[in-house]
């Protein structure tokens, strides 16, 4: 039996982002394709004397308790498998910035899944994992595997899609946070103009034509009337100024992504961007995991 486990928590981006409806539980109706990307914070599991969940971040304004879905996950495996006698301690390491739309705490609690899978020995398969995960949080499902998939739902309706086509893609993200639930609430009392092709963005990926993505990337949410959009706005055009082929927030923002062919540009694009904004960082997509 394994005393530790560690896991890379992967963090995500969409490449389109559609809300079609509201649903009669509060949730939205989503229609996403969401890729993972190389930036990752990592998770490591260790069994302690003690009972219960632990945690601990090296962010110290992180919550460690039921509040942070790590805990969540951990708790919520213990009393599925019916081991709740176990002490697990979770360290998080945090380099996906927080607040960003990139699913840093849904990352973390769908690592903290595959790892206790691993450190009890369990055998769940992934679609296990991911009913698990589901009952977690929104994005939780689709950091599973991750890789690139069409998300539906709530968001963990998933449909495997081919590996989208290799690219360098700058992340930047803004020194404020966006709150999810008040961009939602915001989104509501708007008509949407523009919907993204989903269905063109999926053939383009099917393609492996890099150009066919970037021209579809689109995300509702930048239609939300909100001044921190401006900044968006800035920072999208600061991208495609640096030759990006294409620029969009990612989820309910504040981080902003622009995809390029080619990594000396994109290495340019971050150094210029890093001079005015906290967080910039030059990632690649990242495959589905296999479990
Ligand atoms: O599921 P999760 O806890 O990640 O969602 C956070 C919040 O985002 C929800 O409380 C809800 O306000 C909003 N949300 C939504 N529709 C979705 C996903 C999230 O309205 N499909």
């Amino acid at each position: 039996m394994k005393d530790e486990v560690r896991e890379e928590a992967y963090a995500k981006l969409n490449l389109t982002l559609d809300v079609t409806g509201k649903r009669s539980d509060g949730y939205h109706e989503m229609l996403m394709v969401m890729q993972t990307v190389s930036l990752a914070d990592t998770i490591t599991l260790k069994r302690t004397e003690g009972r219960g969940i632990s945690a601990v971040c090296n962010f110290r304004y992180i919550p460690t308790d039921r509040r942070n879905l790590a805990v969540r996950a951990a708790e919520l495996f213990c009393s599925e498998r019916g081991i709740p006698e176990s002490g697990v301690q979770i360290v998080i390491k945090k380099n996906i910035p927080v607040g960003a739309g990139m699913a840093g705490g849904s990352a973390d609690a769908a690592a903290v899944l595959r790892g206790m899978n691993r450190l009890f020995e369990a055998g769940m398969n992934r679609k296990e994992l991911e009913a698990l995960a589901g009952q977690v949080g929104s994005d939780v499902a689709f950091c599973v595997a991750g890789g690139t998939a069409l998300a539906r739902g709530r968001g963990e309706a998933l449909l495997d899609l081919d590996p989208m086509p290799d690219c360098c893609i700058v992340v930047c993200k803004p020194g404020f946070s966006i709150s999810t639930p008040e961009l939602f609430q915001k989104l509501d009392q708007i008509h949407l103009r523009r919907h993204p092709d989903t269905a063109g963005m999926q053939a383009a990926i099917t393609e492996g034509d890099l150009r066919g993505c970037t021209m579809r990337m689109y995300n509702v949410f930048e239609e939300v009337p909100d001044r921190r959009m401006r900044t968006v706005a800035e920072i999208k055009s600061a991208m495609l100024d640096f030759g990006a082929l294409g620029a969009i927030m990612t989820g309910t923002g504040s981080a902003v992504f622009g995809v390029y062919q080619d990594a000396g540009t994109a290495e340019k694009c971050a150094a210029e961007l890093s001079r005015e904004y906290k967080f910039c960082s030059v990632v690649r997509p990242i495959k589905r995991l296999s479990i």
